[in-house]
């Protein structure tokens, strides 16, 4: 059976709750297409103004993060039991800004799947390599051992339902996207870990993301692509133009 595509939203620490309202309204005109899931990742606070606007629509809110303890003293973080009770299927773990910025490492973006899982939410989970390790010609072997310890202690039918987006850092909010063929390339190696980790049956059902500066442009060749089952979008996710690279079809 296809793949059905997955194209999400990464809003990042952008908009407002009032802003977020108001993005989802002008966008969800645009963003319908009942062939792919369209999913909007938006700030914590937004996810219930955001899924309230969206009522009724294609659109799917989903989380930018989430913690993997279930509760309890930590300050400033959110639980998957308030992921789900808002509504929330899908959760981005462990972006490479959140691994840059806020010291996440393979080990807690592990947690963090098991997690998800354990509460019925879909990861959508991020690997990707710098600049210089593509350079130094490292870039398979860094995302096997990002994907393999991510899928740690995760089932083979928890794997089949899980997004993962390969994202080069490189090429996160910097104009410069990968090539469809470096793109493909890894996308299909990360397919073929998850077929030795579990099976070829698993490795067939996961979606496999792009990510990086997907534009309305880059998106209809990148998802073209057998082993691309569709986009994890940054700064063009805000505009109006994230209808046409849902619609990629044309
Ligand atoms: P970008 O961000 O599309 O702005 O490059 C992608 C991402 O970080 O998910």
């Amino acid at each position: 059976m296809a793949r059905k595509k997955i194209i999400a939203g990464n809003w990042k620490m952008n908009m407002t709750p009032t802003e977020a309202v108001a993005l989802v309204e002008e966008l969800k005109p645009l963003v319908v297409n009942n062939n792919v899931d369209v999913v909007f990742c938006v700030p914590a606070i937004d996810i219930i103004p955001a899924m309230k606007a969206a009522e009724g629509t294609n659109i799917n809110i989903g989380a930018e993060n989430m913690y993997f303890e279930e509760k309890g003293a930590f300050t400033g973080e959110i639980s998957s039991n308030m992921l789900v009770d808002a509504g929330v299927k899908y959760v981005i773990i462990g972006h490479s800004e959140r691994r840059e910025y806020f010291a996440e490492t393979d080990e807690t973006v592990n947690k963090k799947v098991l997690k998800a899982f354990e509460h019925g939410l879909t990861p959508i989970i991020c690997c990707g390599e710098s600049l210089t390790q593509r350079e130094q010609g490292i870039t398979i072997d860094w995302i096997r051992q990002q994907i393999k310890i991510a899928f740690l202690n995760v089932t083979a039918d928890q794997a089949k339902t899980a997004v993962i987006a390969y994202e080069p850092i490189w090429a996160i909010g910097t104009g410069k996207v990968a090539t469809t063929e470096q793109a493909q390339e890894v996308c299909a190696a990360i397919r073929v870990c998850i077929a030795e980790i579990y099976d070829a049956a698993t490795a067939e059902a996961i979606r496999i993301q792009y990510g990086g500066s997907v534009s309305a442009s880059s998106a209809p060749e990148l998802f073209a692509q057998p082993d691309i089952d569709g986009g994890l979008v940054g700064g063009a996710s805000l505009k109006p133009d994230f209808g046409k690279i849902v619609n990629y079809e044309g």
